[in-house]
């Protein structure tokens, strides 16, 4: 299945299920600049999140275009880039972890409206309680009626807590990780499943973020006046997983500039080739939404992403210009 189809399977799966689609914001946030790009789907959507009606109802559904540099040093390894798009569905003040839980399920896995993924490869992690907010039993108990038990795990804020930065938004979420190993994992004690996560034998695939709390300056400071639901399916992964792939460079997304990138060198610095492919792909998106290199602000970032394409373009051995033909 080719990325197309996914991004148009998961749209057409919940507007089926009352979701209005909604167009993918611009990678420059309109609300001000408390972020240079947008880094998630939620957040064009804080707003309604925090109460505000939306246009288009309570039951949303999107692709959006985000850009995160944080993890610029990664970018060469397996999974990691600096654009990418975010499959997301929200409920605002409708439906709550019940649906969210099933319809990520039934998406993942369905053959005939989802992505036909296999379940035997699927591990789940749900919030294992803190002082902010209770152990999250809830989604456990959902969960157990599609995955088995023992490939569902508790797991701390650090990884099952989601907010934007230090205001807004924020709540527990439960994480969906798939098995992208070739002969698969099996099953796997929590250790091992953490193991596997560092080692990107499994990968994430899907958040569900139970939103219900504000934080204020880093501190949770109480409830939103509804319970929303959250979701967030990087579509570079997704495809990987679908297209059986261990790394996102290896599907559809990217083989038109890898292979082009294969047609200006011949060295096999696989790192350097991804760091040019993914640095010259989110320039180009950055550009289309109106930004230009400079010395400051989302202008140093594009010129921070041009410079180190050329830098790495370098090291294959490029001839000068032929980034240009890359862009395309
Ligand atoms: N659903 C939140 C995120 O992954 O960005």
């Amino acid at each position: 299945m080719q990325s197309d189809e996914i991004r148009k399977r998961f749209l057409a799966f919940f507007e089926k299920r009352g979701h209005k689609i909604i167009p993918s914001a611009s990678l420059v946030p309109e609300n001000g600049p408390s972020v240079l790009f947008n880094t998630a789907g939620m957040q064009p959507l804080v707003p309604y999140l925090m109460g505000q009606k939306h246009p288009s109802g309570n039951r949303l559904v999107n692709v959006q275009k985000c850009v995160r540099t944080q993890d610029i040093d990664e970018v060469g390894d397996n999974t990691h880039d600096t654009f990418f798009e975010m499959m997301g569905n929200w409920s605002l003040g409708d439906y709550f972890k019940e649906d969210a839980i099933k319809w990520s399920f039934e998406f993942l896995t369905s053959k005939e409206e989802g992505l036909g993924l296999d379940k035997n490869r699927l591990y789940v992690t749900v919030f294992e309680g803190d002082e902010n907010s209770p152990k999250d039993t809830e989604a456990f108990e959902i969960w157990k009626n599609f995955v088995s038990e023992d490939r569902i795990y508790f797991m701390s804020a650090k990884s099952n807590w989601w907010s934007v930065g230090d205001n807004g938004p924020c709540g527990p979420d439960t994480e969906m990780f798939y098995d992208v190993t070739e002969k698969g994992l099996g099953d796997l004690t929590k250790e091992q499943y953490m193991e596997a996560d560092n080692k990107q034998q499994v990968v994430e695939i899907w958040n569900d973020v139970f939103m219900q709390y504000l934080k204020k300056d880093g501190k949770i400071v109480g409830r939103l006046p509804t319970q929303n639901v959250d979701t967030g399916s990087g579509l570079e992964r997704v495809v990987m997983a679908v297209q059986g792939k261990d790394n996102i460079f290896d599907t559809d997304l990217f083989t038109p500039i890898m292979g082009k990138i294969s047609e200006f060198t011949t060295s096999s610095n696989d790192r350097a080739k991804r760091i040019v492919a993914d640095h010259i792909r989110t320039s180009v998106f950055i550009m289309a939404d109106g930004v230009i290199p400079s010395g400051s602000g989302r202008g140093y970032i594009l010129r921070r992403l041009l410079r180190r394409a050329i830098r790495f373009s370098d090291v294959l051995g490029f001839k000068p210009g032929s980034l240009f033909w890359l862009a395309e």
